[in-house]
């Protein structure tokens, strides 16, 4: 999906709609990001209460391009910037459209400037906890007490007049919350926990004003699915197959959190995995009374499977294979009765299985993970949800953020970062690549901004020249991507000095590397996996 909306064009536009009918709503929230450190959190807010939100770029979305989205409601966020001095740029031809809209300090002001009031910097600046006072029961405060403690950070604030109607106060700021029409308007921070009504604005923003009814909230799954497993696990043991990925870890919790099953056993299964999964499951899993967890280490089978195997789709059916069988075994010695995967919509559905429309759909890889046929029954409880709305579920089962936040990893592992055949060396650079560019992306802070990177080890050679000598290295080709579920995607801008300095190191510390060159290929047409 897309990471910021900058022009409606047919590709993005279609995308809203592809993640619209994911989500089984018709409506979405445009989020204008007028650069305040809290965007993130209004982002989280809505996503808490099921309301999918797309977040705009001001600069260069038009009325017509918003007009074209068609969002139920319309959010301007708050930002460093004033009204006076350098505002963010933006089109205020929006605030025109009919659409409603909820601006938060920055985005308050700028609104209210637009329709005529006043807009005066403040000689002292409002920071922290203030009282803030309902003055009219209109429907962003409905339920809200007439008294309640808000976030406020601000320099400029709007003055009382006769344009705006005024809905509330602080003791420093006489308008505190205002309207006009179908813009409304806080000048605190409604998405801190510091305001502690600040949920149920925003419920009532969407809902009272927006009119979104049709919500895919991540709570009410976690109580649906806990229903549905209970049904079917209670008394039963299950085994679960552990990646030290989000999807599984989600899976696990969501299990622990039913607490209906008899017995639970986590397999962890070594051999084409990332350097630092088997310490991720050993850190949150590996001490746990709930789960009982065993390493497997299959590398010589791995290795055997794919044994001169060079086409990427027989790479794939080996691992499958491999895979299988691991855990079939394991289902036998543990005498299971189910087995769970963390097996999400996005997997089943390129797989050719799931469809979001009734149409066809096509087959676009073998995923590891999607109908295996066990001898036991197998349980997907993600099999209906993405990425982030999975992260959701996890993060109000309450599990680390630390955990939710890895990036995903495709279950065939390495195998598909790996051109030709797949050996214990290759393994070993795939490895060591990974972990390098991983490292240099936590260190410059990139980790958490990109949704997913990875490397590659192609089968291209480079001559290189190191030292005095010369002779050939493989290339390997970097990528990464922003994107919201793994639907779509688009190659991320890394700065390019980030890049020149994982290059240098990967080329230094990779004795077999000789180049290493940045995949710029959007998803479509590309995957975002290299195989
Ligand atoms: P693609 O490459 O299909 O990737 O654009 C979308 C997301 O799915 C992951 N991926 C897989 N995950 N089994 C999985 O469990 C697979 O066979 C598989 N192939 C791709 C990929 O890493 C990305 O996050």
């Amino acid at each position: 999906m897309l990471r910021i909306f900058k022009q409606a064009t047919k590709e993005t536009l279609e995308e809203i709609a592809e993640e619209m009918r994911v989500r089984q709503t018709k409506h979405f929230i445009l989020l204008f990001s007028m650069g305040s450190q809290f965007d993130h959190l209004i982002v989280q807010q809505l996503a808490k209460l099921g309301v999918f939100v797309v977040v705009a770029d001001p600069a260069s979305v038009k009325a017509a391009d918003v007009t074209k989205a068609a969002p139920a409601g319309i959010i301007l966020s708050g930002g460093p910037a004033s009204t006076y001095d350098e505002p963010p740029p933006f089109d205020a031809a929006i605030l025109d459209l009919g659409i409603p809209t909820l601006g938060v300090c920055l985005g308050f002001q700028m609104w209210a400037k637009h329709v005529g009031a006043q807009v005066t910097p403040q000689e002292k600046r409002e920071f922290g906890i203030h009282e803030f006072r309902v003055k009219s029961p209109v429907p962003l405060f409905f339920d809200v007490m007439p008294r309640t403690p808000v976030l406020e950070s601000h320099g400029d604030a709007v003055e009382p007049g006769s344009v705006i109607e005024v809905l509330g106060s602080t003791d420093n700021a006489p308008v505190a919350a205002g309207r006009y029409k179908h813009l409304w308007g806080v000048q605190f921070h409604p998405e801190v926990t510091d305001t502690a009504e600040g949920t149920k604005m925003y419920e009532n923003f969407v809902g009272r004003i927006c009119g979104i009814i049709d919500r895919f909230p991540a709570h009410s799954i976690v109580e649906a699915k806990t229903g549905e497993l209970c049904k079917v696990l209670s008394g039963k043991k299950v085994l679960i197959a552990l990646s030290g990925g989000s999807d599984s870890s989600v899976v696990a919790y969501l299990l622990k959190n039913a607490g209906c099953a008899s017995a639970l056993k986590g397999i962890y299964i070594r051999g084409i995995d990332r350097p630092d999964d088997e310490a991720y499951v050993q850190k949150y899993f590996g001490s746990q009374d709930w789960i009982d967890v065993e390493i497997v280490d299959a590398i010589a089978a791995f290795l055997k499977a794919l044994k001169g195997k060079t086409v990427m789709r027989e790479k794939r059916f080996a691992m499958r294979d491999v895979y299988k069988e691991t855990l079939e075994k394991k289902i036998k010695e543990f005498g299971a009765d189910f087995v769970a995967q963390g097996t999400l919509y996005t997997d089943v559905r390129e797989s050719g299985h799931g469809h979001a429309t009734g149409a066809r759909v096509a087959e676009i890889k073998v995923h590891h993970n999607v109908k295996l046929g066990f001898s036991v029954p197998e349980i997907s409880p993600l099999e209906d949800q993405v990425k982030d709305t999975a992260r959701d579920i996890g993060r109000e089962l309450g599990m680390p953020e630390d955990l939710l936040i890895r990036h995903p990893f495709p279950g065939p592992g390495l195998v598909v970062r790996i051109e030709g055949e797949v050996t214990a060396e290759k393994l070993h650079i795939a490895r060591a690549i990974d972990g390098i560019y991983i490292e240099e992306l936590r260190a410059a802070d990139l980790y958490n901004t990109v949704w997913q990177a990875g490397a590659t080890l192609t089968v291209s050679e480079h001559t290189e020249s190191k030292g005095d000598g010369a002779g050939m290295g493989r290339v390997v080709a970097l990528w990464a991507v922003w994107s919201v579920n793994g639907f779509t995607a688009r190659a991320a801008k890394l700065p390019n000095d980030f890049l020149e300095k994982v290059s240098r190191r990967i080329t230094n510390e990779v004795r077999e590397v000789g180049a290493v060159v940045y995949r710029i290929s959007d998803k479509p047409p590309a995957t975002i996996e290299w195989g």
